[in-house]
């Protein structure tokens, strides 16, 4: 069985002293909770004084971003040494607001991918389609680029290590989510694929989080579909009770 992961990306939003009442929040609860694989991504501005309040508890620290480079004159940047020194276990590539706004090419994350995986570092990888392509019916060609973009030259056994979101933009903020059926069908074609690139093994490991509006309301559907892992939340992570009761939910699935 595949633990189930809920990770909360922050985005651009908190304050270290923000972050550090949140975390703190969810630490009271959770501290010891094992069931599932809880992640929180604060910005990177908060990674520290996150690190240093969920140290010694079950949560685990994600970033939102790393280059794919180990350091020097790339300014703005940050590597996977100064992530791991603050005990950074996840990081989030190619989400679809990197792609939108900052142009990251799938082979660039690609880089990115391996990177953090050659640094043991766990990436979670976002793919998803717009709004558009949805409606033109190529989710499933867009996806599968993508994916094998994203994923060129990974280890199958990496797959272990490895999370993918299905993130469909559309419902990314917008209150739109996509229903239990329509993410169960593109997660079952996201596995399927992984079967043809890396084998039954790494298909039936990987874990696939759903992300778009997911909320209270409507994770227990989506958190029961097969092929459906966990989370990656936005908006409903930023407050303690709603990101609480997805936690709750995913413990239940
Ligand atoms: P929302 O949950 O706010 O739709 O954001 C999803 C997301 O982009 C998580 O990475």
């Amino acid at each position: 069985m595949r633990k189930k992961i809920i990770a909360g990306n922050w985005k651009m939003n908190k304050t270290v002293e923000e972050a550090v009442e949140l975390a703190e929040e969810l630490k009271r609860c959770y501290a010891e909770q094992t069931a599932i694989d809880m992640v929180l991504c604060p910005p990177f501005t908060a990674l520290k004084s996150v690190s240093d309040v969920v140290s010694e508890s079950q949560i685990r620290l994600g970033s939102q971003n790393m280059s794919s480079e180990d350091g020097g004159a790339y300014t703005g940047e940050i590597a996977h040494g100064m992530l791991k020194e603050l005990f950074v276990r996840y990081v989030i590539l190619g989400h679809s607001e990197r792609r939108e706004y900052f142009a990251e090419s799938d082979a660039l994350i690609n880089q990115k991918v391996l990177k953090a995986l050659e640094k043991q570092l766990r990436p979670i990888l976002c793919v998803g389609e717009t709004l558009e392509q949805r409606e033109a019916g190529t989710t499933e060609q867009v996806v599968e680029q993508q994916l094998r973009g994203g994923l060129q030259g990974v280890d199958p056994m990496a797959f272990t290590e490895l999370v993918i979101a299905y993130e469909p933009v559309w419902a990314i903020g917008t209150g739109m989510t996509a229903s239990a059926e329509q993410a169960q069908e593109v997660h079952a074609f996201i596995r399927g694929l992984v079967r043809e690139l890396a084998g039954t093994e790494a298909a039936n490991a990987v874990r696939i989080q759903y992300g778009g509006s997911m909320k209270p309301a409507n994770a227990a559907e989506l958190l029961a579909q097969p092929d459906i892992d966990g989370g990656l939340i936005g908006g409903a992570a930023l407050d303690a009770s709603s990101f609480g009761a997805l936690i709750d939910a995913a413990t239940e699935a």
